[in-house]
């Protein structure tokens, strides 16, 4: 967490920042194979992709509150992980090799403003572990949001 921090603090901007954070996760740990940030546009009611990283681009780059494990966590204010997404109905699917998911949700003045996804191509590939180091690293990415007027 104190390299992130690192890599915040240097970063030019928050988005650079936010790019950052999401690289390293992503190349830090072997079963982060996509790692993506949505921002909530709250005008629109949708969770808006930000900063990514993974073999592939997603084409739900735009998904509404409340749809897929991405707008349940978003709505609920909790974490998902889904040990096998092809048995949960709610799954948007955006990568042929994803088996498993987690989304954590990013608050900032008691308010989800985004969310951390990340997909495996392993079955089970997160856990508890995943997801309390997970939610600190949603703590350092709150300052990091898009504000409207900038
Ligand atoms: N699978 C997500 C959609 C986002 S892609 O995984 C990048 C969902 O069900 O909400």
């Amino acid at each position: 967490l104190n390299l992130l921090r690192t890599l915040i603090a240097e970063a030019p901007g928050p988005e650079a920042g936010a790019q950052r954070v999401v690289d390293e996760l992503h190349n830090r740990f072997g079963h982060y194979d996509w790692v993506g940030i949505y921002w909530i546009d709250a005008d629109a009611g949708e969770l808006v992709l930000g900063p990514w990283t993974g073999p592939e681009a997603t084409e739900h780059t735009r998904i509404p509150l409340g749809v897929g494990i991405c707008g349940a966590a978003a709505v609920s204010g909790r974490t998902e992980i889904v040990d096998d997404v092809s048995a949960d109905p709610r799954y948007l699917a955006c990568f042929a090799s994803t088996r498993s998911e987690i989304v954590v949700p990013i608050f900032a003045e008691g308010q989800v403003v985004g969310e951390i996804d990340i997909d495996g191509s392993d079955a089970s590939a997160y856990d508890e572990t995943d997801a309390r180091f997970l939610e600190e690293v949603a703590a350092l990415l709150a300052p990091l949001r898009p504000r409207a007027g900038g």
